[in-house]
């Protein structure tokens, strides 16, 4: 057998070195290291541009600005949100002492299901949490619109949805907070860090002001806040990386271009729906494995790991049915039977800029011939 060089789900990008270098030399000049610096400030400010929103409030990772978000929208009681996600969504709900309340999603789509929402409203119910699963755009009219009519906050859950555009407009301006994370897995990456956006001044001061121990100025402190900031370093790589990010998406897109050709007639393989009218970003490329294919999903992610191919069972398991929240009653299978279905089905096929023609080609054949 070919003894082949081990392939993961993502190779994080990072732009060469000597474009940081002159930044770099700086900082170690300037010593400022952190503490809303002026790399910090600029990085701001050209991502706003770049994800068509208002105002962006850089954080030093997206689970510290989904906490920092709850608290600047005093959400309590009760939050919707989808199961079929990252853990991290609901945990920041819990370590908030909220209680998720999950509703099932869309066969196609993968999102929570915006028609499923109204019935699970109660008096406690103070928000919607819904995610852009893999970046794909959640129905973010129809919640807006539900959103409006029971006076409720939407905090979205844009970890995945970094420059996805949808009815026209940036993803992250709609709802009250949009939330990105910009972690070594994500299409672009400052190590670890994410953001807010926001649609007025005022909100955003206010979330500054929590991310930085609430601290309002030298004789100041408003008490409550916690230590949400992105240092120099990361703003530094952030701001360099900004440079290379729309050729980078553009390599993400051919390859799940070619993903789709070579797999779309495979019998039991079929893709998440997305809309021709939204502009995407190819952060993810999960399959979803039928029935009428020859092996389960558990087969086949068995089969690519001895050939060395470390695909993510990406959201196995459902965070519906893992310990801290199976007991609730929302986490019901018989309340959430797409979302279970999936999370046994889905498999993420490695996707990044760098992924060459000849590892592609792996993949590729071994869910061909796999298939037969
Ligand atoms: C959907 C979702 N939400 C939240 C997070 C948490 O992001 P971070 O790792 O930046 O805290 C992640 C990420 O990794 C995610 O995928």
């Amino acid at each position: 057998m070919v003894n082949y060089k081990p392939i993961y789900v993502t190779r994080p990008y990072l732009p060469p070195l000597e474009e940081l270098l002159p930044s770099l030399e700086n900082i170690w000049k300037t010593r400022v290291l952190t503490n809303i610096g002026p790399y910090h400030q600029l990085l701001e400010k050209k991502l706003a541009k770049q994800l068509k929103v208002p105002y962006i409030c850089l954080f030093n990772n997206a689970t510290t600005a989904l906490l920092v978000a709850l608290k600047a929208l005093k959400i309590t009681g009760d939050v919707i949100t989808t199961p079929f996600s990252f853990i991290a969504t609901s945990n920041v709900l819990l370590w908030n002492n909220i209680n998720p309340i999950f509703v099932d999603i869309e066969l196609g789509s993968l999102n929570i299901d915006a028609k499923l929402i109204n019935e699970k409203i109660t008096k406690r119910t103070s928000a919607i949490m819904p995610v852009h699963c893999y970046g794909n755009p959640c129905d973010v009219m129809a919640i807006e619109e539900i959103a409006n009519r029971y006076n409720l906050k939407v905090i979205h859950d844009a970890s995945h949805a970094f420059g996805v555009e949808a009815v026209g407009k940036g993803v992250m301006s709609f709802g009250d907070i949009s939330v990105i994370s910009f972690h070594a897995t994500k299409i672009f990456n400052t190590f670890e860090g994410g953001a807010i956006a926001v649609n007025s001044l005022e909100l955003k001061n206010k979330i500054d002001l929590l991310k930085n121990f609430g601290i309002e100025n030298e004789s100041s402190i408003n008490g409550e806040g916690i230590n949400g900031k992105l240092n120099e370093f990361s703003s530094v790589l952030g701001l360099t990386q900004l440079n290379h990010i729309s050729e980078l998406i553009d390599q993400r897109k051919s390859i799940s271009k070619r993903y789709i050709k070579e797999l779309s007639n495979i019998k039991g393989i079929r893709f998440q729906e997305i809309k021709d009218s939204i502009k995407y970003n190819y952060s993810y490329f999960p399959i979803i494995i039928e029935n009428e294919y020859k092996l389960n999903r558990n087969e086949l992610y068995d089969l690519f790991q001895k050939n060395k191919i470390f695909l993510r069972k990406y959201f196995y398991p459902l965070i519906s049915n893992t310990p801290k929240y199976r007991h609730m009653q929302s986490s019901r299978l018989d309340q959430l039977p797409i979302a279970n279905r999936i999370a046994e089905q889905v498999l993420c096929l490695p996707i990044y800029p760098e992924l060459s023609l000849t590892d592609q080609n792996r993949v590729i054949n071994i869910l061909k011939e796999a298939s037969r």
